[in-house]
């Protein structure tokens, strides 16, 4: 029998306002860094321009320390893979350009990667917390700027179902969550306040999108009037108010959230569902489709938290199982700000 050694991947993740970088052996992660912007908090979200300038300055310390970490040299790498898009396009190019001079210089291949793909095939990472899930499933990913349903046949058949026309659900959270004071991203913070909420406190109009596509810009809006006239009619609303009024927030996304997830289900009859993306973390969703799951019978995968927000090592997995089948990038391919998951 021959021996093969598992590929030695480094992947590095950039589209954001996190700076990663991740080794994994295989499937296996062995080091996982994530660097997380903080110079975007008092500007109530992420500003471009100073994205890239923290990836710049963080790039070389946090692959450093990737690499400390999993107890490698530079040169035993097989390969590079690293964020292509989609994503804000000052960040990518930070990644990405670093990526290939590495690769260049280790005289290694590169791979690039799409950020979407990586989300959903984070599943897939060996892990002791999590068990990988079986084809075909379903993915929903939600996070500060994406919200995406996907049939996923195979590693790299993927459809995309439905997706926002508008407002990313995070970006709901974290909008909604801005009017009643709290600080950038304060998603968490409505999910902390809502647990001792009354989730049917306060309504508001839920969109009405044909198919299995989402929109949330109408829903935030409907939040805002709700606390404007409060506001009108008591001077302290919010304060007396904020627990039930994040409540009420929560189950309205989860509504919406819950209704495309039982039709999409219902369409394709599938049995695996999986979910990724940072509002994956949001405990009244993982709650709410733990329930579904058994009344619908269909098994529901979460991942750690560390694989649900953006991060190097779902950047890796997808490396290796390119890395496997021999898709290599050039050179010459740039950062792209969209990358449609229909065309890998
Ligand atoms: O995936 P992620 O780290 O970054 C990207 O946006 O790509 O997701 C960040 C988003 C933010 O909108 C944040 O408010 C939201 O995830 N988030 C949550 C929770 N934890 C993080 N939203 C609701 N409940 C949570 N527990
Ligand atoms: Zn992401």
């Amino acid at each position: 029998m021959t021996f093969k050694k598992e590929p030695l991947i480094l992947a590095i993740e950039s589209s954001c306002d996190d700076t990663s970088a991740a080794v994994l052996q295989g499937r296996r992660v062995l080091s996982n860094v994530v660097n997380t912007q903080e110079i975007h908090e008092s500007y109530g979200g992420v500003v471009p321009e100073l994205a890239s300038r923290a990836h710049q300055k963080s790039i070389v310390p946090v692959i450093h320390h990737a690499i400390t970490e999993a107890n490698i040299e530079k040169k035993e790498l097989d390969a590079i893979a690293y964020t292509r898009g989609p994503g804000l396009l000052g960040s990518l190019l930070v990644g990405g350009s670093f990526a290939k001079s590495l690769s260049l210089s280790l005289g290694i291949p590169l791979i690039d990667v799409n950020h979407m793909q990586a989300h959903i095939l984070a599943h897939f990472i060996e892990d002791a917390r999590q068990e990988n899930p079986n084809f075909p499933l379903l993915s929903l990913t939600i996070s500060g700027g994406h919200t995406q349903l996907v049939l996923v046949k195979d590693y790299f058949e993927l459809e995309v179902l439905g997706e926002t026309l508008d407002d990313a659900v995070g970006e709901c959270f974290d909008k909604s969550a801005k009017l009643l004071g709290f600080d950038y991203p304060g998603g968490p913070q409505i999910d902390r306040w809502a647990q001792n909420g009354n989730p049917k406190a306060f309504r508001f109009g839920l969109p009405k999108v044909p198919n299995l596509n989402f929109s949330f810009s109408g829903l935030k809006t409907g939040i805002a009037r709700v606390i404007q006239q409060g506001m009108r009619n008591d001077s302290n609303f919010i304060s007396n108010n904020k627990a039930d009024l994040c409540a009420s927030i929560q189950d309205a996304i989860i509504e919406v959230l819950e209704k495309k997830l039982l039709e999409a289900l219902k369409i394709t009859g599938v049995k695996h569902l999986v979910l990724s993306g940072g509002v994956a973390a949001n405990s009244g969703i993982r709650a709410r489709l733990s329930d579904l799951s058994n009344k619908h019978q269909f098994k529901l995968y979460l991942p750690p938290f560390e694989y649900c927000t953006d991060n190097a090592a779902m950047i890796g997995i997808v490396g290796v199982l390119k890395f496997e089948k021999g898709a290599f990038s050039e050179l010459s391919h740039s950062s792209t700000a969209r990358y449609n998951l229909n065309h890998l």
